[in-house]
């Protein structure tokens, strides 16, 4: 609507395009205008329509109204192959890689490179790992391609997988929600590469929940809101808060609401109180005391241990060294399991590997964590499963047809959303979040933050981990920070970005 013309070439175009999934009409008269050598966002809330517009433009689904071309040509892609072969390539929102073949093999599965006709079966190793090579380079990045992916960061399987949708004759590329697993070094590293290529001519689309990482780098942003389209802006006409309100439809106002209540007192019993705790290879022997009605904030860069101490603690590995005491008594955890019986809940940060269950209703994975706390003998019933689910829906704002859909149709955001009711659901003592807000919108994150603290204020210990710096800012009580697996120390809540981020950097205060 506010969008100035420009002098770029239209790559593509999408007019009135509509998507309906039974009842849910997730795209209505939806319109998308992509231009040679532009980053543009596309953004929305969570279930807004952002990865089924990509789905039908990339032919993962049949689309029912609308109109695609890509220059002058109509888009007729059946299936993501041949969108790929139009020269539109797309790293969805879930990565399908194979973690256990090689980086090439994972650049090249499905259309192996072959010896010419005799031995047409005969896969060209050499020239595949030439290949790959030489599509890396194209986004500077130089590592041994015989390697098994798995063995790389998650930044590098990122890398791995835009080059993976780069080979042919691109001339769109589309990612989905790409940095929700990178740190702020791999962020950079991958704008600086998707620049790079829009430098080259690419017209590249992305999704993003980060609104700083938007201004940073698109030219254009386009706004979904309930499956509608609401307009086309340039970001210098369109500042942060009228994107949100675009976005959500209403004037937003940042939450005042959350007020820390201050540490608890030292004098306050620990709920969770770890002692020399550490297992080798992941977390150096540390002291944390977490108490009742306290978020404690755990900061720290990706691989620094945070994730492993929260596994210790809930007892998904055991620790080699130390000592765990719940309300004073030793505690020796031997599973998961035995946690949830003691009142411990924890969130995990990969929810696909960890979290849902494809195949279960939202419903079902919302009531498996209580049923797990309740034990085999006193089952569930369906009626309750139901209330329980309900309530958490309308709690949390999971946009969701009803509770008996199969959670893997819902939004990325809003499986993150189930994922935490899991845990809510078991009403814990202590409530272990790992990253719960990736992936979430931002006025979602905001309510689940208000959330937490409002748990936290009748009792609730949460260890709240999180790569973003001003949430652990606003949201803790007390922050402890890791660097290198172990712990650099300790600061009071209220704690500025600038001290949280020098800590975890080992700059002497
Ligand atoms: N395969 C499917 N079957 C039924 N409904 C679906 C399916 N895929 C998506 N939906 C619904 O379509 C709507 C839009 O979902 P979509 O995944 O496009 O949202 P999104 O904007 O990408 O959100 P997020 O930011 O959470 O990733 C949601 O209501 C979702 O539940
Ligand atoms: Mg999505």
């Amino acid at each position: 609507m506010t969008a100035a013309s420009s002098a770029n070439p239209v790559v593509l175009q999408l007019t009135g395009i509509g998507k309906r999934f039974g009842p849910v009409q997730a795209l209505r008269n939806v319109n998308l205008t992509l231009r040679a050598g532009e980053v543009h966002a596309l953004m929305g809330q969570n279930g807004a329509g952002k990865s089924t517009l990509i789905k039908v433009l990339t032919g993962v689904y049949p689309v029912d109204a609308g109109e695609m071309l890509l220059g002058d040509t109509p888009v007729a892609a059946a299936t993501p192959r041949d969108a790929q072969t139009l020269g539109i390539n797309t790293v969805y929102q879930e990565v399908n890689l194979c973690p256990n073949l090689s980086v090439a093999e994972n650049i090249f599965a499905g259309h192996y490179p072959r010896h010419g006709a005799k031995g047409a079966w005969r896969i060209a190793w050499r020239r595949m790992q030439d290949d790959a090579r030489a599509l890396l380079a194209r986004l500077n990045l130089d590592i041994d391609v015989s390697r098994v992916l798995g063995s790389f960061p998650v930044a590098v399987q990122q890398m791995v997988a835009i080059a993976r949708s780069l080979h042919g004759q691109s001339k769109v590329l589309i990612l989905d929600e790409p940095t929700s697993s990178l740190d702020r070094d791999e962020v950079a590293r991958l704008f600086g590469v998707l620049r790079q290529l829009r430098a080259q001519g690419l017209a590249i689309l992305f999704v993003s929940h980060f609104l700083d990482e938007v201004y940073e780098l698109a030219d254009r942003i386009t706004v979904l809101r309930n499956g509608e389209y609401v307009g086309e802006y340039l970001p210098a006409n369109l500042d942060a808060p009228a994107l949100i309100s675009a976005m959500i439809g209403r004037a937003f106002t940042a939450s005042t609401g959350a007020v820390r209540a201050g540490a608890a007192p030292n004098t306050v019993e620990p709920l969770l109180s770890a002692r020399g705790l550490g297992r080798k290879g992941a977390v150096q022997p540390l002291d944390l005391d977490l108490r009742p009605g306290e978020v404690l904030g755990l900061a720290g860069l990706l691989g620094s241990g945070r994730t492993e101490l929260a596994r210790l603690l809930f007892g998904l590995d055991k620790a080699d060294s130390g000592t765990l005491k719940l309300r004073g008594e030793t505690l020796a955890l031997s599973s998961p399991t035995q946690a949830v019986r003691h009142g411990l809940a924890m969130c995990p940060e990969d929810r696909k590997a960890e979290g849902i269950v494809a195949d279960l209703s939202i419903r079902e994975n919302i009531a498996l964590a209580l049923q797990a706390r309740l034990g085999i003998w006193r089952c569930l019933g369906t009626r309750r499963q139901q209330v329980l689910a309900d309530k958490f829906i309308q709690q949390l704002g999971i946009k969701a047809a009803d509770a008996e859909m199969p959670i893997s149709q819902l939004s990325g955001g809003n499986q993150q959303k189930a994922l935490l009711a899991r845990w809510l659901a078991t009403e814990p003592a202590l409530l272990i979040l790992d990253e719960p807000t990736r992936g979430i919108d931002v006025a979602a994150k905001q309510d689940i933050m208000d959330k937490i603290r409002m748990l936290a204020a009748e009792g609730l210990a949460v260890l709240f981990i999180s790569a973003e710096l001003d949430e652990i800012s606003r949201l803790s009580d007390r922050i402890a920070v890791m660097r290198d697996r172990r712990k650099a120390g300790e600061l009071p809540g209220g704690s500025s970005e600038v001290a949280i981020a020098d800590m975890i950097a080992g700059v002497p205060a």
